[in-house]
């Protein structure tokens, strides 16, 4: 279990946004995609409901992250992780019903692209939001007299 979210070398330097626990946590979900996609027939199953909770996870703290800074964006934001968490429970009833080729297929294909699209997106707005709160508030008086 700790090998499968702590491989720690799958994130790039261009993928960090700077906020700790959210590069922790996408450090980890990427560790547990490359074990997945790897994964044999048999190891399969329990990795993809594995990759399904701690996603429900990581989604559940971003959201909780949201809505502690006030973020605008929190609708939208909320309604790609539910739309991603639907895929997963639907692909994760198919791999555990012993049908893994979509399953595969999808984890392949689709789940990077959204990924990185997600990240460069959401997840950076959500991160420039959250670091530009952490200025103190003296940048913003200096800002005023000049
Ligand atoms: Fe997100």
């Amino acid at each position: 279990m700790a090998d499968v979210l702590q491989d720690y070398r799958y994130l790039a330097e261009d993928q960090r946004l700077g906020v700790a626990s959210m590069d922790d946590t996408h450090e980890e979900f990427l560790s547990l995609y490359e074990h997945l996609r790897q994964a044999d027939n048999a190891a399969f199953p329990q990795l993809f409901r594995l990759m399904c909770e701690h996603t429900r996870a990581h989604f559940a703290a971003e959201e909780a992250l949201m809505k502690a800074t006030d973020f605008p964006a929190l609708a939208e934001h909320t309604a790609d992780h539910m739309r991603v968490l639907g895929e997963l429970d639907r692909f994760l009833s198919r791999a555990q019903g012993g049908r893994q080729q979509l399953a595969r297929a999808w984890i392949n294909e689709q789940l990077p692209e959204w990924f990185r699209a997600h990240l460069l997106n959401m997840d950076s707005a959500l991160a420039a939001h959250i670091v530009g709160r952490e200025k103190p508030r003296h940048v913003h008086l200096r800002l005023l007299r000049d």
